[in-house]
């Protein structure tokens, strides 16, 4: 199996004033392509830190991170978010959407933004409607929706321009059950229809147990072993 994301002895200290903040301190990760795999762990452990590295927009204090055979470490600013844009869909707990634009509007914004040729596709931002169970409110506009369909809408545009690389903090967090399931469906079938690798930090127990591997975290550091259960 090809791996398309490799971490090598990550490690991340913030600086706040003069006090130094570890929070990664050496963590190694292969990832097949393919993968849905969860991260677990207790807050503050450094979940969000080594998700944020992985998908270039933190760099790490010291450390390597391939991903699809490019070096996001020893690349520019200018390079690095160029291969966050083409190959990685970020889902933060928070989900940002522009306030004027429909559904559909925030979908089309994020086209022309991650994909290289600005690929206009409305079957495809369609199928992802479909999949988060939105066909009929995607001519609304962010205050006409629930926040559980917010967070529906800001999911589809993180993942309507198929990224390699699906990286979502805590993406059920905020959400009811309904709204969860729907939201772990959906990523169940970009997993498998397009072989979509998902890294997603959770603290739901039934979200993990949908993943193929579950990597624990305490204190900065991987701690479980991360045995892959064939499917
Ligand atoms: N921007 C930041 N500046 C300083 N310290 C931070 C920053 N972000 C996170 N930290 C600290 O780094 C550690 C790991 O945080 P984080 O990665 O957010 O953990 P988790 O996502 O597991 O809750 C914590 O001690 C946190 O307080
Ligand atoms: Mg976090």
């Amino acid at each position: 199996m090809r791996t398309i994301l490799q971490a090598e002895n990550l490690e991340k200290v913030y600086r706040v004033g003069r006090v130094d903040v570890p929070a990664l301190r050496g963590v190694s990760l292969d990832v097949h392509e393919g993968e849905f795999l969860a991260i677990m762990g207790p807050s503050g452990c450094g979940k969000s830190t080594m998700l944020h590295l992985l998908g270039g927009l933190l760099t790490p204090t010291s450390g390597r991170i391939v991903i699809d055979d490019e070096d996001l470490t020893a690349a520019s600013d200018a390079r690095r978010t160029d291969i966050r844009r083409r190959k990685i869909g970020f889902v933060f707990q928070r989900f940002n959407l522009f306030p004027t634009l429909t559904a559909e509007g925030n979908l089309r914004l994020a086209e022309r933004i991650h994909s290289a040729n600005g690929a206009d596709d409305p079957e495809r931002r369609r199928d992802v409607l479909r999949l988060l169970k939105l066909e009929d409110k995607m001519h609304h506009k962010p205050l006409e929706l629930s926040g559980g369909e917010q967070q529906r809408v800001a999911l589809a545009r993180a993942v309507v321009t198929r990224p390699a690389l699906i990286l979502a903090d805590e993406p059920t967090g905020n959400l009811d059950s309904e709204n969860s399931a729907i939201v772990l469906n959906m990523f169940q079938e970009l997993n498998y229809r397009f072989n979509q690798t998902i890294i997603m930090i959770t603290h739901n127990p039934e979200a993990a147990a949908m993943c193929r591997r579950i990597i624990q975290m305490r204190d900065g550091r991987i701690v479980e072993p991360t045995a892959s259960i064939q499917v």
